[in-house]
């Protein structure tokens, strides 16, 4: 491959605008749901300024905003019972506190059905004409605007589009469908554009490339994970709500066609939550591409959390994720250049922050959102592009706010579920040799799965060779009995540095992913270990079998996380 490099950075309009205002965000605590206050003509659009007359906030004040500024910026009763925009609903019912009870800090007495305060809906009733001077603009449809696309005579365009398909009937569903690009020449895909069909439904949309070319396409929509397969796993476009396309700096472009990807995958994730049964979807996402090539291609690459576990009823919980230098300087060669970035957390994200390190000094903030909505997540643009070196530590921290919640929340795909992770672009794409580089809780995968020592433990040696060997010695001897010789034996594994801390997690949660029998064995450690002699709940002969049977498929786990976590070394 020659070397190419790129530049590149997402223009889109509405971020601007959101980086720049300021001033409401605090407001929202002090009103029930003022989080969650909904667009009056776009469907899943939240309005964030909930007093403004723009949906970003700032500016004029519409009619709410007026009575919370004379009411003191407080929630009072006189405000609660108060119809702010007249269209014949307090402001308590469509914030959903009708009884007027709420004060700052309660969860709201309901967070359905919540309505625009200080707009009068149906925004298209006669009774509501007099506010559409400065809500036309607002409701009009996202506008996609791209200079570069006049600009450059050799454009060229593509649509993928899914075929009408039915929406599952489930709250949340991943949906890919594999495309082939034109490949008739070497291109730079330099813009895309969202064509949201149900707009119900559509939440987010990424589009990947797919390193292989002769799989199996699998061109109808199909139910995917979170990256939508193993041959196409490399995200080169974002949507998400609130955006209407991306258009990539002019010195960049995803590189498509003979020298790049030749085929795609198009993932939607749809949002169902009423479990609609007729719902379809029939979306779909324009390319734009061009001959004339830009200076450098671009790369995507992915920092974060791996592991989450948030339980239910807690106003804050912190998470903190590394990339440490012993991953970047093995990986970045022999420098990149970040050009945008965006912050990914589900419904329970309240802060994101992603820092950048070097030599033990914080360098800069790369992403810092005090106000996190998964709804509005704002990408940010780097004027100047960010350096990369070797040996830079990004450490990415994540506050949940789960107060609404009675059970565990844990790391997973579905909306209900949480994510922390930060999205970089970047150039020249060749010079980051890994696409992500996550950690599970304060392990990092690639410096655990290097096959080299961090923290005093060689994980990948430990566990393909003298975990498994005391393992399987332990467990054949000391399943029915705990006697000093096992205690010994176990004592000798626990004082391992692979069996301390969140090394100790990761192996028992990766082992009890693949056998459920392995719970007993822990069990029997930690038992034994407290020198509290048990027996064994299952019989030898069938305690020697799961043992074979967990070391075994442990083994085939260990060897598949490092073929696809570190293949890219
Ligand atoms: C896509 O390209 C065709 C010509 O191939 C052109 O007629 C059409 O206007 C283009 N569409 C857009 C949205 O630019
Ligand atoms: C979008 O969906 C509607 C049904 O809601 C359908 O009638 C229409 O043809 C679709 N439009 C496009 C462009 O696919
Ligand atoms: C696909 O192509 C790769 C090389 O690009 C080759 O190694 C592999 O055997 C091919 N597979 C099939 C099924 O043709
Ligand atoms: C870190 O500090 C060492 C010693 O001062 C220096 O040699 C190295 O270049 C520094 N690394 C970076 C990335 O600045
Ligand atoms: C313990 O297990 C090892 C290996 O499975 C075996 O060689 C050894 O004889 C066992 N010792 C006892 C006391 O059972």
């Amino acid at each position: 491959m020659e070397v190419f490099k790129v530049f590149i950075s997402l223009t889109l309009i509405l971020c601007l605008l959101c980086n720049c205002v300021h001033g409401y965000g605090s407001y929202r605590s002090k009103i029930p749901n003022g989080n969650n206050v909904p667009h009056p003509c776009k469907v899943n659009y939240i309005w964030q300024g909930v007093g403004h007359r723009k949906k970003e906030g700032a500016g004029y004040r519409n009619p709410f905003g007026e009575d919370f500024k004379t009411a003191g910026k407080v929630w009072t009763k006189e405000l609660c019972q108060k119809d702010s925009d007249g269209d014949g609903m307090t402001n308590g019912q469509e914030l959903g506190d009708p009884s007027c009870s709420w004060t700052v800090g309660d969860n709201p007495p309901t967070a359905e059905k919540i309505s625009h305060p200080g707009i009068c809906e149906p925004w298209t009733d006669p009774k509501c004409q007099h506010q559409l001077s400065w809500l036309e603009s607002e409701c009009e449809p996202d506008k996609f605007d791209c200079p570069a696309l006049q600009s450059d005579p050799d454009i060229k365009n593509m649509t993928l589009r899914f075929p009408l398909t039915d929406v599952p009937i489930q709250d949340t569903s991943y949906m890919c469908t594999e495309f082939e690009v034109d490949s008739s020449d070497d291109f730079h895909l330099i813009a895309t554009e969202m064509l949201v069909n149900n707009t119900n439904v559509m939440h987010h949309a990424l589009l990947f490339g797919c390193s292989s070319d002769n799989h199996t396409l699998r061109s109808t929509p199909h139910q995917c994970g979170m990256v939508a397969s193993r041959e196409c796993g490399e995200i080169i476009a974002i949507w998400t709500i609130g955006l209407s396309g991306q258009c990539f700096h002019e010195n960049v472009g995803f590189r498509i066609g003979s020298q790049g990807f030749k085929r795609v995958a198009l993932q939607f994730h749809w949002n169902n939550p009423t479990l609609e049964t007729n719902y379809k979807d029939q979306s779909g996402m324009v390319l734009y591409y061009t001959k004339n090539k830009r200076m450098y291609d671009a790369g995507t690459f992915l920092v974060g959390a791996s592991y989450l576990e948030i339980p239910g009823r807690t106003v804050s919980l912190e998470e903190t994720a590394l990339c440490p230098g012993v991953c970047t300087s093995r990986f970045i060669t022999p420098e990149a250049y970040i050009v945008s970035a965006t912050n990914h957390m589900h419904y329970l994200g309240r802060v994101q922050q992603i820092e950048q390190f070097r030599n033990g000094t914080k360098v800069r903030d790369l992403t810092n959102d005090q106000n996190y909505n998964y709804d509005d997540p704002s990408p940010i643009h780097y004027k100047t592009p960010i350096k990369l070196l070797p040996g830079d530590t990004i450490k990415t921290r994540c506050v949940f706010n789960s107060q609404n919640r009675d059970q565990v929340t844990y790391f997973g795909d579905a909306t209900s579920d949480e994510m922390c992770f930060g999205f970089f672009t970047y150039y020249p794409k060749e010079n980051i040799k890994m696409s992500s580089c996550t950690s599970w809780k304060s392990l990092p995968y690639c410096a655990v799965y290097s096959g080299e020592e961090y923290l005093g433990c060689n994980f990948v040696e430990f566990s393909s060779k003298q975990g498994i060997k005391m393992f399987t010695e332990i467990w054949q001897n000391c399943s029915t009995e705990c006697t000093t010789e096992c205690l010994s034996k176990i004592e000798l594994l626990m004082n391992h540095a692979c069996m301390k801390g969140d090394y100790y997690d990761l192996m028992k949660t990766s082992m009890l992913r693949n056998n459920p029998q392995a719970g007993s064995f822990f069990i029997m450690l930690e038992n034994c270990q407290a020198s509290i002699p048990t027996k064994a709940t299952t019989t030898e002969k069938g305690a020697n079998e799961a043992t074979t049977m967990f070391v075994h498929k442990f083994l085939l786990l260990t060897t598949t996380m490092v073929i696809s976590l570190c293949g890219r070394f």
